[in-house]
């Protein structure tokens, strides 16, 4: 492939730069599922509203076999993106689902679910991504909700060797899946061409990340290696940010939100904004009410 063809005029006049390199942290969760926890506890508020990335990829069925049995959630929502594999999803309110390759759940905990996600394969291989999307304070104790979107409802858009699912947000006028008011979540899956370049408009405010998960893209002259996540500065004038695959072309997601800059008070899988709504939250769990 000519990679230079794929080069056009930059339409952003002061895209945003690469403040820092994640490599993210082995670990388990759930009955013993390994995973990769992209966005850890400590970036919360410099990634606010985003409070969790977690990566999974193995063609080992011991390292995701378990699953995740029954377990609680209260104050934001949780966004499943699956690769390859097959998650069943079952919750307290009766709703069943199951996430197939290229499918997303979007889930909103609000006042509390408890729900299960396990594979529903023996053998194989399983890649995904979960991403934990803060809810503000008003909708913390707002009714839960979720949608199953199916690979085929997540439009796409198409430019020169770049295709970008939109999971959620708009891009290049194409509208997601999903739109959220508040967060105003943007969230997209990159394929790109050798070479190929990627531009996206954000707000300077919102605060942003890519993670790689196959090649390598470039931030500027800054390398963004495979399974690394990419925090991207803004400068007031920032006016978006351009992707730029290396010469194997690159699979990347682009997340980026406005932050809710209130307290964020975490136990676990409860995620309020005082000490005292994290008690009531372990409390209302205890004694069966959250569910
Ligand atoms: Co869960």
């Amino acid at each position: 492939m000519n990679t230079t063809a794929l080069h056009r005029p930059a339409a952003l006049a002061q895209p945003r730069t690469l403040e820092r390199l994640v490599r993210g942290q082995a670990t388990s969760d759930g009955a013993g599922v390994r995973l990769t926890r992209v966005l850890t506890h400590d970036l919360q508020r410099r990634l606010d509203p985003f409070l969790l990335l977690d990566a999974f990829a193995s063609d080992d069925a011991d390292d995701y076999i378990a699953g995740f049995p029954d377990h609680p959630h209260r104050g934001f929502e949780t966004v499943t993106y699956m690769l390859e594999g097959r998650m069943r999803h079952r919750d307290s309110a009766g709703h069943e689902g199951l996430l197939s390759a290229g499918a997303v759940q979007w889930m909103t905990a609000g006042r509390g679910v408890v729900h299960s996600e396990m594979p529903e394969q023996q053998d194989g291989r399983m890649e995904g991504f979960q991403l934990w999307l803060n809810l503000p304070a008003r909708s913390k104790m707002s009714e839960p909700w979720y949608r199953d979107i199916r690979p085929q409802e997540i439009p796409e858009w198409h430019g020169e060797g770049v295709t970008a699912r939109v999971i959620a947000g708009r891009t290049h006028g194409v509208a997601g899946a999903m739109q959220r008011e508040g967060t105003e979540p943007l969230y997209l899956d990159l394929h790109l061409a050798p070479g190929a370049v990627f531009e996206q408009p954000l707000a300077a405010s919102h605060n942003a990340l890519v993670y790689v998960y196959r090649g390598a893209v470039a931030i500027g002259e800054a390398p963004v290696p495979t399974r690394h996540m990419g925090i991207l500065a803004a400068a007031p004038a920032s006016d978006g940010v351009r992707v730029a695959a290396g010469a194997e072309g690159a699979r990347a997601l682009l997340i980026a939100g406005r932050p809710l800059g209130e307290p964020i008070a975490q136990h676990g899988p409860f995620v309020m904004n005082t000490r005292d709504e994290i008690l009531q939250a372990v409390e209302d769990y205890r004694s069966g009410r959250l569910g």
